[in-house]
């Protein structure tokens, strides 16, 4: 698979293209400036020997891709996805996207459409079908080598996009479960919130969540 993934010179960004690039996906790293993309794709290929990363500006990187992967801030969405819609058209987009403000009365911000992936769809139309996935991934834990020990929660309204997805997530060793509609990224990003919220407390960087009784 040749994915995307706008806004790849973060962590969390960059840390999915590592565990794709090593699970032998093709990867490219987007970035409102190439030369920053670039950069990326050179450091993380130095760690991920004979994976093929590369970087590009993120329309470019959206054009060149079968899946595109929004890394990007909340804050960073209405600024970046008009910009990218053409280029996105037919394609499935996974929004890791969590609205967090830092520093002010709620921790966990959502946009006026319910959540970060319903703001993504809604920019980029219906001919983008959205999934939401991997907020609760750190970046911390993908940038690590052990196995990754939580699962991965996916929701979106088009089977066989959740399904690209699902084979996503089971490439990087995840076990994943497909919660429904779209309409429930909003639960989803909120308990990122929470996880956020019990790292600071407790001293850790990894909290992850395990669902019981399937
Ligand atoms: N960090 C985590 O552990 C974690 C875990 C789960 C989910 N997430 C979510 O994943 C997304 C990325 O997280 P991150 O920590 O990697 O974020 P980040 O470092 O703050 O941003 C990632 C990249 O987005 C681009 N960017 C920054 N501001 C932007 C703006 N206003 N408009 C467009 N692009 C902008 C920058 O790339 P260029 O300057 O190169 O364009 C930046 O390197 C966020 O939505 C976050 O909530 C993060």
């Amino acid at each position: 698979m040749r994915i995307a993934i706008l806004g790849g010179t973060g962590p969390e960004g960059a840390g999915l293209a590592l565990r794709w690039a090593l699970a032998g996906h093709e990867v490219i790293i987007g970035s409102r400036q190439a030369e920053r993309a670039r950069a990326t794709a050179a450091e993380l290929s130095a760690r991920a020997k004979g994976a093929t990363i590369s970087g590009r500006a993120n329309r470019e990187a959206a054009e060149a891709s079968q899946v595109v992967v929004l890394a990007l801030p909340a804050a960073g969405l209405a600024a970046t996805l008009p910009g990218v819609k053409d280029a996105c058209r037919g394609k499935t987009v996974v929004s890791t996207v969590v609205p967090l403000t830092f520093g002010g009365p709620r921790l966990h911000t959502p946009p006026p459409a319910g959540s970060a992936a319903e703001e993504a769809q809604t920019l980029l139309g219906p001919e983008v079908k959205v999934v939401a996935a991997f907020h609760h991934i750190a970046a911390h834990e993908l940038a690590s080598e052990h196995p990754i020990d939580c699962d991965l929660l996916i929701c979106g309204e088009d089977a066989a996009g959740k399904a690209t997805v699902a084979d996503l997530g089971k490439s990087m060793g995840l076990r994943v479960l497909d919660v429904g509609p779209l309409s429930n990224a909003g639960p989803i990003e909120g308990i990122t919130a929470v996880l956020a919220t019990l790292n600071r407390r407790y001293k850790i960087k990894n909290s992850g969540i395990k669902i019981t009784g399937l």
